[in-house]
């Protein structure tokens, strides 16, 4: 399936998500609620997963119109499908799935054990899997958007006390073009974005458990300076992840998009 020539169209009907559903994992807080707003505001009809049910319930509440809140955890491949097809059926499709729902414990690497290990890779990459290939079978034939929330650390491994995490991430930007080649011909584009240290307002998943941790949970190297001068909020990311998903970015596959205040480039 080519991807069309849209040349033609304005940015308004570029940008718009009109008559388009997406799935959007740890919608409940976080960048995932600002991604979730964001989509619903472009015209999609939006599910919003998460383990934390009433936190996802309470999203789709504020957002109104065709938003749904659901329990999901992504760690559980039948429980994956079982909300795709309630997309499908309550949304009537899927357009769009944002794997954003991750976790992020500090350990010290020679400390970090082996269910901590496992844990953040089940959530960050074998959650991200699940939900993309089951999205990915409901969107063959029709086309359709996987974002993949990935972080900075995937680049460059500067904050010490995420080895997990950083793995994941890092394995996520490979599943990102493993996906994007094989998916391609079905007109599925696959996109991640890698945000730098975004300030969130609560601190529940970060697990503070290291002697490199500082203040309110933050590693001190996650200081650093920005060549833009501030750290990333939520909805930095969500415009992003919103450009991804809309035909604006209709040639963009593959590619895992820092936004990251320009991080890389120090
Ligand atoms: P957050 O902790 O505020 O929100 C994460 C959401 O995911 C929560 O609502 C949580 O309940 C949900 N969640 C956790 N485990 C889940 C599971 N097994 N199944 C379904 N939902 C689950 O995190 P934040 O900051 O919004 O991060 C979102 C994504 O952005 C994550 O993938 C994170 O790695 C990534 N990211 C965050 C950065 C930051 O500085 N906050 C920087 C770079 C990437």
């Amino acid at each position: 399936m080519a991807a069309p020539d849209v040349s033609s169209r304005s940015l308004a009907e570029l940008i718009s998500l009109a008559g388009r559903t997406a799935l959007v994992t740890g919608g409940g807080r976080g960048i995932g609620a600002a991604v979730a707003r964001r989509l619903a505001e472009a015209g999609a009809g939006v599910m919003v997963a998460d383990i934390d049910k009433a936190a996802a319930e309470q999203v789709a509440g504020e957002i109104g119109g065709r938003a749904i809140g659901v329990e999901l955890d992504v760690t559980d491949s039948a429980a994956v499908e079982a909300v795709v097809a309630r997309a499908v059926a309550e949304l009537g499709g899927l357009d769009i799935l944002v794997n954003n729902a991750g976790i992020f414990p500090i350990f010290p690497v020679l400390a970090l054990p082996d269910e901590e290990w496992d844990r953040v890779l089940r959530t960050n990459l074998y959650g991200a899997f699940y939900c993309a290939r089951e999205a990915g079978r409901q969107m063959v034939g029709k086309g359709g958007v996987i974002v993949n929330v990935a972080s900075i650390q995937a680049f460059r491994a500067g904050s010490p006390g995420l080895a997990a995490y950083t793995s994941s991430k890092g394995a996520l930007v490979s599943l990102t073009q493993a996906l994007a080649v094989e998916l391609g011909r079905h007109g599925i584009r696959v996109i991640g974005v890698a945000p730098t240290y975004i300030e969130r307002r609560d601190r529940e998943s970060l697990h503070v458990a290291s002697p490199t941790a500082g203040q309110e949970g933050r590693a001190p190297h996650l200081l650093f300076h920005l060549p833009l001068g501030r750290e990333g909020v939520q909805d930095d990311v969500a415009r992003v992840v919103l450009f991804c998903a809309s035909d604006l970015a209709i040639l963009l596959t593959g590619s895992t998009i820092p936004v990251d205040a320009g991080q890389l480039a120090v």
